[in-house]
Parts: C-alpha cells; sequence; structure tokens
C-alpha cells in the first residue's frame, strides 16, 4: 500500500464521475447540480437501468442543457456493478483520466469530491471512508451501521486488506488503476462489488489512501440495499477469503516439499 513517497505520479487528466442509479427521480437533478458546481471541469456519467420512475428521461433533460452531462441507458436493473463496468468501459474509451464512483442519493457530498481528487494526485485509487479518524455518518440508522461496520471488518480480516472502509462507494480511481484490475472476470453483482474491487486493488499492489467523509443518509427514494445484496456479499467474500488462504496454504506446502528433496547433483 504504502509506496514510501518513491513513485511519481502523472498528471490526473479529465474527470469523470458515474452515478448509477435505479428510481432516483427525485435526486437526480440535485445530485449532478452540486457536481457540476463543486468541480466544473468535470463530466457526468449517469448509468441508469431503466429506472421505472423516470429517472432517466430527467437525466436525459440535464444531459439535453448540459455537455457535461452523459446518460448511459441500460436495458434493466442489473446490479451497481454491472451498472459501474459499464460506466467505466464508456469512460474509458473516451479517453477520461479518471474515473469516480458516486452514489445518486446525496450520501456521497459532492463539496467533497475535490479533497479525493487532491489526494489522488499521489495515489492509485482514493476510498472515501466514513471509518477512518475525521470519517462521520449522518442519519443512518444502528442496524445499518452495524452491518456495514460488521460487513468491512468481515472483509478486512477474512481477506486481509489493510482497509477500514471496504464496501464504501466513494471513490476515485486513476484509469491506470482500473487498467489493472482485471474488470474482465468482475462478477459480483452487488455492494460486495466495491470489495471486490478494493481486494484487487491491493492484491495488484496499487497504493490506496483513504480520505475521511461524512456520509449523509439520503432524504428522498429508498436504498436499494437487500437480503440479496447481503446474502451475495457473505458468501463471495467467504470464498474470496477461503480461495486465497488455500493458496496461501498450497503455495507453503509446496515450499515445503521442495526443501524435503534431495539437491539435483551438481
Ligand atoms: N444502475 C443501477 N442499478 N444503480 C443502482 C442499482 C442497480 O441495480 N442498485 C443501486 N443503484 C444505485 C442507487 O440508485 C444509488 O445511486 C447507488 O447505487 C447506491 O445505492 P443505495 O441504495 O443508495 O445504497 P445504500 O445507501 O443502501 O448503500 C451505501 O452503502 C453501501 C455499503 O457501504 C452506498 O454507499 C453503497 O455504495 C455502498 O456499497
Ligand atoms: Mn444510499
Amino acid at each position: 500500500m504504502n509506496d514510501g513517497g518513491q513513485r511519481r505520479y502523472g498528471p490526473l487528466g479529465e474527470v469523470l464521475v458515474i452515478i448509477p442509479t435505479y428510481n432516483e427521480a427525485e435526486n437526480i437533478k440535485p445530485v449532478v447540480a452540486r457536481v457540476r458546481a463543486a468541480v466544473p471541469a468535470a463530466h457526468v456519467l449517469v448509468a441508469d437501468d431503466n429506472s421505472p420512475d423516470g429517472t432517466g428521461k430527467f437525466a436525459d433533460e440535464i444531459a439535453a442543457e448540459d455537455d457535461h452531462v452523459h446518460v448511459l441507458h441500460r436495458r434493466g436493473k442489473e446490479g451497481l456493478g454491472a451498472a459501474y463496468l459499464a460506466g467505466f468501459r464508456w469512460g474509458i474509451e473516451r479517453g477520461y483520466g479518471v474515473l469516480v464512483e458516486m452514489d445518486a442519493d446525496g450520501s456521497h457530498r459532492p463539496e467533497e469530491l475535490p479533497r479525493l481528487l487532491t489526494a489522488l494526485k499521489g495515489a492509485d485509487l482514493v476510498l472515501g471512508s466514513r471509518w477512518v479518524p475525521g470519517g462521520r455518518i449522518v442519519n443512518w440508522p444502528k442496524s445499518r451501521e452495524f452491518i456495514s461496520r460488521g460487513g468491512s471488518l468481515y472483509s478486512r480480516v477474512l481477506l486481509d486488506v489493510p482497509i477500514r472502509d471496504v464496501t464504501g462507494g466513494y471513490r476515485a480511481f486513476r484509469r491506470e488503476t482500473l487498467e489493472g484490475l482485471g474488470l474482465h472476470d468482475v462478477a459480483s453483482a452487488g455492494y460486495c462489488f466495491q470489495v471486490d474491487l478494493a481486494r484487487r486493488a491491493v492484491a495488484a499492489g496499487f497504493n490506496v489512501v483513504e480520505v475521511p467523509i461524512t456520509f449523509v443518509e439520503r432524504e428522498a427514494g429508498d436504498s436499494k440495499m437487500s437480503r440479496d445484496i447481503l446474502v451475495e456479499a457473505l458468501w463471495r467474500v467467504t470464498a474470496w477469503g477461503l480461495t486465497a488462504r488455500a493458496e496461501k496454504a498450497g503455495r507453503f506446502l509446496g515450499r515445503a516439499a521442495g526443501r524435503g528433496k534431495p539437491r539435483s547433483g551438481r
């Protein structure tokens, strides 16, 4: 994780803020306006899964008046992970240098984006973090905090990733980082997508930096968190953890067996 300040980082390039949406009709206009005000040079891509409440149509209305705003209309609800993968591809194809993940509901305050981008000047990946000193949450029910903290702790221990907020969804990636994560075989659909990308970034040796954020619970619309999303996260994280441990044990046994063999004569 820590490169001891040895590495040189290139300039950031153009910024694309990807906002996945499913039924965020009340939130989409305010959040896009806040992003545009906070980082006027950035572009915004709304990745909408054909929301029944017309979110996609509202996004089109914004895009018609603002050439920094784009809309990716997707067939139907396929999960946060699939929407982000499509958004990353869209942005990489068009040459953006920085790809940002942000929720549509105002939980990730656009006003904090400049701080994330500043941190990215000296990092491969910046995570907005609720669980580092200075991080805060506002209006989250205790039950949700418990699930999130528990999920982060479970993932951190089992996957051996030195990250406090491993499930968070407010992130800034350099394009080279995304290109180095092997995204072609990501199967995570729900919120474990975030854990998946974090563990890949650590495994690939990228410099991952956590920046404290204030996470504000949505006021309008509903969370898409569900039992299915929780179950997927639990089984996938457990499977990744066990596989990594089995591989480690395999390597250890391989080395031990190697030591036991007589040296080839020379
Ligand atoms: N396109 C698309 N398709 N967007 C989706 C889908 C989907 O299937 N499911 C959720 N989203 C969008 C929502 O519209 C919102 O913009 C964002 O993804 C996050 O969804 P929320 O429903 O607001 O998530 P949350 O508040 O319960 O969860 C928060 O905590 C999770 C765990 O820490 C978020 O910060 C998540 O990013 C985070 O993983
Ligand atoms: Mn939310």
